[in-house]
């Protein structure tokens, strides 16, 4: 079995794409335009600086730095508001099967996420206690699809890069997890993900055999 385990948070763990959607379309709808779910698609993966820099190209709004800084805030209170009474039944399914295989194996677990929410999430949904180390938004310079993050998460494990498998549900992931030389898992949609190495529709797919064999 591979030594090291990095989950992204946002679509592999719990669906927030949703919470992040309403805060976006709130903002969009402010500032006067629409924003669409296909157009939150975009969004998945992207740092918030980035989401909003492709939100006001969207809307064609120009922003003055004072402007783009009271947004990115506003967008995040929103945002809070939205997830403040998230708990265990946003867990996606089986996750915590996968989880709990892998502390009764002894094998370390990381967050590799974008999100500066992380940790009040992991909380929140109660999952906090299986994760030996979180790497997120909070920790790294270079967004995904740089590798940063998950190479950060397999040196806070103590595991080399190329011994760790990366779980994603965003292209950037899987192109970070790639130029990380970890075992990319896609967690979504297969002909979005095609660049991973394997590819499931949710954790309800993945045995623990699969994981085994890794
Ligand atoms: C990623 C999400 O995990 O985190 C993105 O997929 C989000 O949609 C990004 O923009 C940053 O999240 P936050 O919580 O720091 O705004
Ligand atoms: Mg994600």
């Amino acid at each position: 079995m591979k030594k090291g385990f990095i989950f992204d948070l946002d679509g592999v763990i719990v669906d927030t794409a949703k919470y992040h959607y309403l805060a976006w379309k709130k903002l969009a709808n402010h500032l006067g335009f629409e924003f669409t779910k296909e157009q939150n698609e975009l969004f998945k993966g992207v740092s918030r600086k980035r989401c909003l820099e492709i939100l006001l190209e969207i809307g064609k709004r120009e922003a003055t730095q004072e402007e783009f800084d009271t947004w990115m805030v506003e967008k995040n209170v929103d945002y809070l508001e939205f997830i403040e009474n998230m708990d265990e039944s946003e867990i996606l399914p089986d996750v915590p099967k996968i989880l709990e295989f892998l502390k009764n194996n002894n094998i370390p677990i990381a967050l590799g996420s974008a999100s500066k929410n992380a940790q009040p999430i992991l909380e929140k949904v109660n999952l906090l206690h299986y994760f030996d180390t979180i790497v997120d938004g909070n920790n790294v310079t270079k967004a995904k699809p740089d590798p940063e993050v998950f190479l950060l998460a397999a040196k806070q494990l103590g595991v080399d890069a190329n011994d760790c498998v990366v779980f994603e549900d965003a292209v950037a992931g899987i192109q970070a997890a790639n130029a990380a030389k970890m075992i990319s898992i896609g967690i979504g949609d297969k002909n979005v993900l095609s660049e991973a190495q394997f590819n499931f529709k949710d954790f309800t797919e993945i045995s623990t055999d699969f994981i085994k064999n890794l």
